[in-house]
């Protein structure tokens, strides 16, 4: 299984504070049944900056930890891009680190609180760079939540979306998790991802979260995300679903 969203490199940043707790992290990977992770640090988020060239050095690095440790993990270079105005200025920079380096598929995050409004101007920009970007986490944005067609529109222009597991089986509250049901009978969604950053209180849970979409949906709906996910490691197309818009329902009546 391939994970494509995870905090696991120590004092890098907000993932595992030392080098037991990176340890005991790839461990439980393993024993989620995870053979690949995409290590996705913060980048300009507000609070920490890793470039490109230290996440490669810093994936370099790790791998070869786990080498000398005997865990059958291979942790593959990633980032989790806050959107911000100059993205463009920060990646003509070399800042910015595409899943695996193949300048293809870009974790992008949204703040939490809103959905900036050059949001969909991004993406058509970065489409046509050649680079898909990947919203993380839209289920926790309280601007997705609050008119979830703003979603519709984002993944009709071209982006794709990546759900957190932890959100399937309810660890971010009961509107975060039906947001997500909804988000994937909307066609909305294209990953499963743990967005990990420890061991206790966000751990992988990916077995969790397939265990419960194959009870809801079925279980080709997980091989759906997982086969996805696979096809990260090499930058090849991903399957899509056609996106749906989310209607509102008032007074009983369907809206759009
Ligand atoms: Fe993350």
């Amino acid at each position: 299984m391939v994970d494509i969203h995870c905090h696991i490199l120590s004092g890098v940043d907000d993932g595992p504070d030392n080098y037991m707790i990176f340890k005991e992290m790839a461990n439980r990977a393993v024993s989620e049944g995870i053979t690949r992770l995409f290590a996705t640090p913060h980048h300009l988020n507000g609070k920490y900056e890793n470039k490109k060239i230290d996440v490669l050095k810093y994936v370099d690095l790790f791998n070869g930890y786990l080498k000398k440790e005997n865990i059958p993990l291979v942790i593959l270079p990633g980032q989790e891009l806050r959107i911000h105005r100059e993205i463009f200025h920060t990646i003509e920079k070399d800042e910015v680190l595409t899943l695996g380096n193949q300048n293809k598929y870009l974790l992008l995050e949204l703040p939490s609180g809103e959905v900036p409004d050059y949001t969909l101007e991004v993406v058509y920009e970065l489409l046509l760079k050649g680079i898909t970007p990947i919203i993380v986490h839209p289920e926790r944005n309280r601007g997705l939540l609050s008119d979830n067609n703003l979603l519709y529109e984002l993944v009709q222009e071209g982006a794709l979306t990546q759900l957190t597991a932890g959100s399937m089986i309810g660890q971010f509250g009961k509107k975060v998790k039906s947001f997500s049901e909804k988000i994937i009978e909307h066609h909305l969604s294209h990953f499963i991802a743990s967005d990990a950053h420890n061991v206790h209180t966000r751990g992988f849970c990916l077995q969790s979260a397939y265990e419960r979409i194959a009870n809801l949906y079925g279980i080709h709906q997980t091989y759906y995300f997982k086969e996805n996910a696979e096809l990260l490691i090499n930058g090849q197309h991903i399957i899509t679903q056609k996106p749906l818009p989310i209607r509102k329902k008032i007074f009983g009546l369907f809206y759009s």
